[in-house]
């Protein structure tokens, strides 16, 4: 398969490319070059997406399918599904969870109602407000599919954990249980957490691309797969966990999801993990077990290999000094 990235060089697009050119295929990655070049072997064309005539150096060009890992404002991504509809087979959008009003409060289902965004909202320039990340990713679907209809699949990702994550978010605890001591944790160790590897989603984005399946997708780690606690004994185990009440936690001001990555409160996320995967498993989507993906976050951390923090969300994570005041606040309480 000749298959093009728009995206590619970062976190989940380094999935994408690894499983594409491990099954032989050849892979086209288009970047501006910023966050460095995908692996030997691949054909790295660049240019920015969010110009005019950014997408230029495609233009005359052939591929049977493009996974898009890089798509946020729907006139952008328009632009650009217009430009391959010709010329591109399949398109394979990485969509969001977050297209859905309903997460995190209710349980999600590839059904469930999305916001109302139309399909060249945004500025072309790709400037966009953080709070309308979830409606354009709704308006971006939108756009491929009026470039791309019958030809598209959306993969509407949950918590993408893994090597090279720029959140931070899962290293974080990967980091923080191997940095060892007192760990502060929140809330109910028995939570369920659904966490997806870049690996096994980028794998699975490019054989969603070779079958040229269509259709819309919610992609999230599988039914009981893993409760918190169960994810943090699954890291190195030098930490020794505290569990601290959320309640104690939101009224001293910690930050859920940033602070304390993968901490949805009972009161805001009662249903954060709760998703169907079934329709995505049953189109070959499968997940690596959490400790693997731990161990790797670890080698990689421990690799020195970290770079810049995600433009889009900056890098999670509780302060140190921060967290020892918390703890010595928590066991001083009446
Ligand atoms: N992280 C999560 O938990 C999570 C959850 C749900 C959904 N998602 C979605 O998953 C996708 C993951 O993205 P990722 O960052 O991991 O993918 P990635 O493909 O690894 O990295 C983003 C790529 O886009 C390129 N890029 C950025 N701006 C560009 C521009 N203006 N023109 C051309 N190329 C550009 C970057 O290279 P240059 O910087 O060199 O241009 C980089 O290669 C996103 O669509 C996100 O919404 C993530």
């Amino acid at each position: 398969m000749r298959l093009l990235v728009l995206g590619g060089t970062r976190f989940l697009g380094r999935g994408v490319v690894d499983a594409a050119l491990a099954a032989g295929d050849d892979v086209t990655t288009f970047t501006r070059g910023v966050s460095g070049e995908p692996p030997a072997g691949v054909e790295a064309l660049h240019g920015d997406r969010t110009k005019p005539d950014g997408l230029d150096v495609l233009r005359g060009r052939e591929w049977d399918a493009v996974v898009d890992t890089s798509g946020f404002v729907p006139a952008v991504v328009g632009r650009g599904a217009a430009l391959l509809a010709g010329a591109v087979g399949h398109y394979v959008f990485v969509s969001s969870i977050s297209v859905y009003p309903g997460f995190p409060g209710q349980p999600i289902t590839a059904d469930s109602p999305v916001h109302d965004c139309e399909p060249d909202a945004g500025s072309p320039d790709g400037e966009f407000d953080p709070e309308l990340y979830g409606p354009y990713k709704v308006g971006a679907e939108r756009a491929v599919e009026q470039h791309f209809p019958g030809r598209s699949a959306h993969l509407r990702a949950g918590m993408i954990i893994g090597p090279h994550d720029d959140t931070g978010r899962f290293p974080y605890w990967v980091g923080r249980m191997a940095r060892g001591g007192e760990v502060l944790a929140p809330g109910d160790p028995e939570r369920a957490l659904r966490l997806i590897d870049q690996r096994d989603l980028g794998a699975w984005a490019v054989d969603v691309a070779r079958r040229r399946i269509a259709g819309t997708f919610v992609a999230t780690g599988p039914a009981d797969q893993v409760t918190f606690g169960g994810m943090l004994a699954a890291m190195d185990p030098a930490g020794q966990v505290t569990w601290v009440e959320e309640d104690w936690l939101v009224e001293r001001g910690v930050a859920p999801w940033s602070e304390l990555p993968l901490w949805l409160p009972a009161s805001v996320g009662p249903h954060a993990w709760d998703t169907d995967t079934g329709p995505a498993e049953a189109a070959g989507l499968r997940t690596r077990p959490v400790a693997e993906s731990a161990a790797d976050t670890l080698a990689w951390l421990r690799s020195g290999e970290l770079g810049a923090a995600n433009p889009r969300v900056g890098r999670a994570g509780l302060d140190p000094d921060r967290e020892k005041e918390l703890l010595t606040a928590w066991h001083a309480r009446g």
